[in-house]
C-alpha cells in the first residue's frame, strides 16, 4: 500500500513538473499582445527609421496636400481672401520642397518649372497684389505649371483630376 501511495504520488509530481514545462515553454512562443508601441518595441533604431520612412511615404502624400491646398486657392480667389490664396501658396512650396526631400529625383522638374523658373514668385506677388484679375491669371498660370510637372514626370493621367477641369477661371 505504501509503495502505491508513492508511486502515485511520484507519477502525480511527474505530471504536474511536465504540464508546468509545456505551459512555460508556450508562453515563451506565444505571440506578443497587440501593442501600440510599434517604433518603441522595434528591435533597434535602424528598423524604428525603417519603419518612420514608410510611414512617411513618398511623393504622394505632399502632392495630396498641394492638391487639397490648390482646391483652397481657388475657393479664396472666389471670395477675393487673396492672403489666404497667398498663405495657401507658400504652403505648397513648403509642401514640394519637404517632397523631394523624400524623392530627390522629383526635385529638376519642380526647380525648373515651378522655382527656379519665378513662377512661384511671381504668382505670389499677383495673389499679394489684392488685384482679381491680376490674381486670376495668376492661379492660370499656376494650373499650367502643374501640369507641365505632371507631364515631365510622366504623368499625364495627374492632369485628368477634377481639380484641373472642373474650377472655373474667370477670364475677365
Ligand atoms: C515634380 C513636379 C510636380 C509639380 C511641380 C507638381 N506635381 Fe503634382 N504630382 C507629381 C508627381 C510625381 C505625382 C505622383 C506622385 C507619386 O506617384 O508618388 C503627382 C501627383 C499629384 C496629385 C495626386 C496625389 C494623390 O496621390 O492623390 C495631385 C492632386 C497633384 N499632383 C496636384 C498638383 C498640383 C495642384 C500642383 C501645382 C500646384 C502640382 N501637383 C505640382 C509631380 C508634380
Amino acid at each position: 500500500m505504501k509503495r502505491l501511495i508513492a508511486g502515485i504520488t511520484a507519477l502525480a509530481v511527474t505530471v504536474a513538473v511536465t504540464a508546468f514545462g509545456l505551459g512555460y515553454a508556450a508562453a515563451q512562443n506565444a505571440p506578443k499582445p497587440p501593442s501600440n508601441d510599434w517604433l518603441l518595441d522595434a528591435p533597434d533604431d535602424t528598423e524604428r527609421f525603417k519603419l518612420l520612412q514608410r510611414y512617411l511615404r513618398g511623393f504622394d502624400q505632399p502632392m495630396w496636400e498641394v492638391g487639397y491646398r490648390y482646391e483652397g486657392i481657388h475657393d479664396a480667389l472666389k471670395r477675393s481672401n487673396f492672403k489666404l490664396a497667398a498663405y495657401h501658396w507658400d504652403k505648397i512650396k513648403t509642401t514640394i520642397e519637404n517632397g523631394y526631400l523624400k524623392r530627390p529625383a522629383r526635385r529638376a522638374n519642380a526647380e525648373a518649372l515651378l522655382f527656379a523658373s519665378g513662377v512661384h514668385a511671381e504668382v505670389k506677388t499677383a495673389f499679394e497684389s489684392g488685384d482679381s484679375t491680376k490674381a486670376w491669371a495668376a492661379f492660370a498660370k499656376a494650373r499650367t505649371t502643374c501640369m507641365a510637372c505632371h507631364d515631365a514626370e510622366k504623368l499625364p493621367e495627374m492632369n485628368g483630376q477634377a481639380m484641373f477641369h472642373d474650377l472655373a477661371i474667370p477670364t475677365r
